[in-house]
């Protein structure tokens, strides 16, 4: 399937999964409130965030920070917008392609953050995400990239193996995308830091453009 094909299918997906996403999310959402302020709130200057969703970041971020938040579908987007008016930054929101990022700009990045999309995204699409996360950032500019991976641990694997196809059909996420090694082989992404926020399942991929 065609990039551009494969991202309709999402678009379609998410364009009704908003309407009940912060619902049906809410039980890991408790875990994530915890993570958020940690995950963006060191952040200065011009800040990208791939795949808002429902704003669930945006009150945590620094009063210094200019945020885009960029998101495939427009209904997840209308959620994010209500949150706003929790946040102390500048934000604007904009129905973008993370894999083109169409009208953003190269180069003027401080930061790019993402948190649960690269694992929505099938292999081949992601790799182009994370070509527009190397485009756009600034030499010297920030990543961090939160995903959730399956666990080495055999109780926790065959767990989450029972809750996969769920996640898959709602949320189009997998837990055996390979983001950690596309962030790898990408020429001007150093990755600095590796780390997992619970168990060997949460995923967190910081670095730096070269
Ligand atoms: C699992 S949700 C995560 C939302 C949010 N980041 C969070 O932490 O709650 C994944 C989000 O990525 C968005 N997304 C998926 N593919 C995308 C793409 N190619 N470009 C932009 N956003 C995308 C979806 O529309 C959805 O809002």
């Amino acid at each position: 399937m065609e990039a551009h094909e494969t991202n309709l299918l999402l678009q379609a997906k998410y364009n009704i999964t908003a309407c009940f996403y912060d619902l049906l999310d809410y039980p890991w959402e408790r875990l994530y409130q915890k993570w958020r302020p940690g995950l963006v709130g060191d952040m200065r200057g011009k800040v990208l965030e791939a795949g808002v969703g429902t704003g669930r970041n945006l009150e945590f971020y620094h009063r210094d920070v200019e945020l885009v938040g960029i998101d495939l579908s427009k209904p997840m987007l209308r959620r994010a917008k209500k949150r706003i008016s929790k946040s102390n930054c500048r934000v604007q929101l904009v129905n973008e392609d993370a894999t083109i990022m169409q009208s953003m700009p190269s180069g003027e990045f401080d930061w790019l953050f993402s948190s649960f999309m690269c694992c929505v995204m099938p292999d081949e699409i992601q790799q182009l995400a994370i070509r527009q996360f190397s485009r756009i950032l600034k030499p010297g500019g920030r990543f961090r990239v939160l995903e959730i991976v399956f666990s080495k641990n055999r109780r926790l694997r065959k767990r989450q193996k029972l809750f996969a196809p769920f996640v898959e059909a709602v949320y189009g996420a997998r837990f055996d995308r390979h983001t950690l090694d596309y962030i790898e082989q990408s020429p001007q992404l150093k990755i600095t830091r590796t780390s997992f926020l619970k168990d060997d399942t949460y995923l967190l991929v910081e670095g730096v453009r070269v």
